[in-house]
């Protein structure tokens, strides 16, 4: 059989990676694919580098549409990011009837309904395993190998770039801005991080995930989504000392009255496998009702761990190509007809547990004012610690631990602690997980 063609749009870091490994590999994924998968076109905007990386294994040129209008082209790879031209690329691919590959988690999360919906009119498929946590095949996990189950949740370390920053806080004791700078030294911080870490890139990935969960259709606007940038060295340690630490997650769960969809910062047991994920690694925690808890964990990001997923769905696409698309697994693992229409909870509506971290005047009476507060709203408090005021210092922190609380009930107790006079400034909040799995 002739080799199935593939166009490639954008041969950056993930597509060069792409390439290489598909030649590295050749034979292997030949004999797995059962046919020859060739890149035969490139389309970048850097030809000179993109024709240096190819060599004359395949036409280059600079216009992406000459790629996916190419009447030999059977599958296009689209790696350019970004929610405007790719998205033309996109949808121009699938009216030809070529199959798609993306890593364009923003697009998919934003577009996502509208670009299935092309999809199925037009019978193609659209993978896109390297979208959420880079190598880690979590989209193969959910959609195929968790299928018996029902989803009850899921919580993921779903961004590297803020995962790193959080270790770095933790194990020096800098602060996030010390560390933003390091990181992006290191490459791993865009310039303008802001995707990273105000918590948009997670709430793609999640997005994703909660779809092909629960049979949802995209519903990145109904997220919560709340970054990193406000954690200080000092709420890092103070979690720390009271056995947590402080992830930012990405978490969706199943309840009665609707799904939830959120990332914010989140203390964590530390004895959790989860909690112990360092640096740029992710770690995708799913609970399931008959599997149980499963653990994926792996590169988020790379050149090599991207390029992983992005051949495992072209092996998957050349595999099902002449397949009825009857028999295809649906695009978001739930038959088409079969979405849901389920609410996303609003974050007032959420109920979890809380660290809160106050400053006081410490004199007596201090405590009771506050835990009168929080009796009021009928809000339990698990643990509590006083820190010792600093030589010299009128003002010490106090740190409470609640039991699970309604979101509203917390937001209606915290400002009511942060008109007491004793109490100054404002009260920190930080989301709390148990994440047991039984
Ligand atoms: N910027 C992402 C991260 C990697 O930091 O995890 C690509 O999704």
């Amino acid at each position: 059989m002739n080799p199935i063609k593939v166009g490639l749009l954008g041969i950056g870091t993930v597509g060069g990676g792409t390439f290489e490994v598909l030649a590295r590999n050749q034979e292997e994924i030949t004999r797995r694919a059962g046919r020859g998968i060739e890149i035969t076109m490139v389309a970048d905007k850097d030809l000179e580098r993109a024709r240096k990386l190819v060599g004359k294994a395949a036409t280059v040129t600079a216009d992406a549409f000459e790629v996916v209008n190419h009447p030999d082209i059977d599958i296009v790879i689209e790696l350019i990011g970004g929610t405007t031209i790719a998205e033309q690329l996109i949808l121009k691919a699938i009216e030809n009837g070529k199959h798609v590959i993306t890593a364009n988690k923003a697009l998919l999360a934003t577009r996502g309904n509208e670009i299935f919906a092309a999809a199925r009119k037009h019978d193609v498929m659209v993978a896109f395993e390297a979208a959420v946590a880079g190598g880690i095949p979590i989209i193969k996990a959910l959609r195929e190998g968790l299928t018996a189950n029902r989803i009850e949740w899921i919580a993921g370390i779903i961004n590297g770039t803020s995962n790193f920053i959080l270790s770095e806080m933790r194990e020096k004791g800098s602060s996030f801005e010390t560390v933003l700078k390091e990181a992006q030294r290191l490459g791993y911080a865009e310039a303008d991080p802001t995707f990273d870490i105000e918590g948009i890139d997670a709430a793609h990935k999640l997005t994703i995930i909660a779809a092909i969960s629960f049979g949802i259709p995209m519903r990145f606007k109904d997220a919560y989504i709340e970054g990193i940038a406000q954690l200080t060295a000092a709420d890092i340690r103070y979690a720390e000392e009271l056995g947590y630490r402080i992830k930012l997650l990405g978490i969706t769960r199943r309840t009665p009255q609707g799904i939830e969809l959120r990332v914010h910062p989140t203390l964590i047991p530390k004895r959790r496998l989860i909690a112990n994920v360092e640096g740029v690694m992710n770690a995708i925690l799913v609970k399931g009702d008959a599997v149980g808890a499963t653990l994926y964990y792996g590169a988020g990001a790379g050149a090599y761990p991207t390029a992983s997923s992005v051949i495992a769905d072209l092996v998957d696409v050349t595999r099902m190509h002449t397949a009825d698309p009857e028999h295809r697994v649906p695009h978001l693992a739930f038959q088409p007809d079969q979405l849901s229409s389920v609410p996303i909870l609003p974050i007032t509506e959420v109920e979890t547990s809380y660290y809160l971290r106050m400053r006081v005047c410490d004199r007596p009476g201090v405590l009771a004012d506050i835990t009168r507060v929080l009796a009021d709203s009928s809000i339990s408090i698990d643990a509590m610690v006083q820190k010792e005021p600093s030589a010299g210092e009128e003002q010490v922190d106090i740190i409470m631990l609640t039991h699970l609380t309604v979101e509203r009930s917390v937001n209606v107790a915290i400002a009511r602690i942060e008109q007491l006079p004793v109490v100054v400034g404002r009260v920190t909040r930080i989301r709390m997980e148990q994440l047991g799995t039984h």
